[in-house]
């Protein structure tokens, strides 16, 4: 994916979204990172000092989100109590007059209410989402779903979305534009133009086509702004790709019943924090941005490539 400078978010991205409740899928058993993922969920390894899960609960909570519901797998509660507060830690620190640090610990708990679902069973992203279903209020029209893995940069996409639902109705998706030859892990949508060239109407979603039969080049970005209906959807779907009840189903079920989706296309970077690669290269990219540890990580860099 391509390279990322920046972390900031872009402006506009107001909490005046509609946006009150984000789901993030991490039922996973992180198999591409053990053996570590015996003892440490993926989602709370640490780029550069921060777990990839502070990121996403961040970018949710900047798009307006007050409610956070992690879906995790049973006995993979670490990744909840990661949002907890921890006043012993945070009162040695106060004496130690660690403000910074002080500042760092209290900040996941401090960005929204976080609570778990449980996936008994890994049945597919689209039952991972089903899962949380249970969580939602009756305000909770539309929700956003964020894939963990997936670090969209800078953030702000979300905000965007919630813009075009406010236009369109119905649900917005993020799309990459991505090469063909790479599109074979992703959903793919088949679009048509609208008058702003970074939103699109999608007339129709696959998930993980070969890439000769790939509707377009425009890839799902796990970032999705459902409606409610959707969870309707969800109980209707069968098996699809990888024998998974995938969530590119449910909304390519939508579509087909005459429910508008369309997609913002992010033109940003992005991270995979799901391979030791992709992750290796988000926590490089961080690393390098960082006041304490950039210039000496840039410098000692070139002395290894080189070498
Ligand atoms: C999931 C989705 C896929 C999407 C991708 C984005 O796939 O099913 O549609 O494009 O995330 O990262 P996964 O990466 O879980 O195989």
């Amino acid at each position: 994916m391509a390279p990322t400078t920046a972390i900031s978010s872009d402006p506009g991205s107001a909490s005046s979204s509609g946006i009150r409740t984000a789901i993030v899928p991490a039922a996973g058993l992180g198999t591409r990172f053990l053996p570590t993922t015996k003892a440490v969920p993926k989602e709370l390894l640490p780029v550069v000092d921060t777990p990839g899960i502070e990121y996403v609960a961040g970018e949710a909570a900047e798009a307006g989100a007050k409610r956070l519901v992690i879906v995790v797998s049973p006995g993979k509660d670490a990744v909840a109590r990661y949002f907890e507060p921890q006043p012993e830690l945070e009162e040695t620190l106060e004496q130690r007059g660690k403000t910074e640090l002080l500042e760092k610990v209290r900040r996941a708990h401090g960005l929204l209410d976080v609570e778990t679902a449980i996936q008994e069973e890994a049945l597919g992203l689209g039952h991972a989402v089903s899962c949380a279903e249970p969580n939602l209020t009756p305000e909770d029209e539309a929700v956003a779903v964020l894939l963990p893995d997936d670090l969209v940069l800078p953030t702000g996409v979300l905000g965007r979305m919630a813009r075009a639902r406010a236009r369109y109705g119905g649900t917005v998706l993020c799309a990459f534009d991505i090469p063909k030859e790479e599109i074979s892990p992703y959903g793919v949508f088949d679009v048509a133009d609208t008058d702003d060239p970074d939103v699109k109407k999608v007339n129709g979603m696959v998930e993980k086509p070969a890439p000769e039969d790939a509707p377009s080049t425009f890839a799902a970005a796990g970032r999705y702004l459902l409606d409610r209906a959707v969870f309707d959807a969800l109980k209707r779907i069968t098996p699809g790709a990888g024998g998974e009840l995938q969530l590119t189903d449910a909304v390519a079920l939508l579509i087909a019943e005459g429910h508008p989706v369309h997609v913002v296309v992010h033109r940003g970077g992005r991270h995979d924090l799901g391979n030791p690669g992709g992750f290796l290269r988000a926590a490089v990219d961080f690393a390098l941005q960082h006041p304490e540890y950039g210039p000496d990580l840039r410098e000692w860099l070139r002395g290894r490539v080189e070498e």
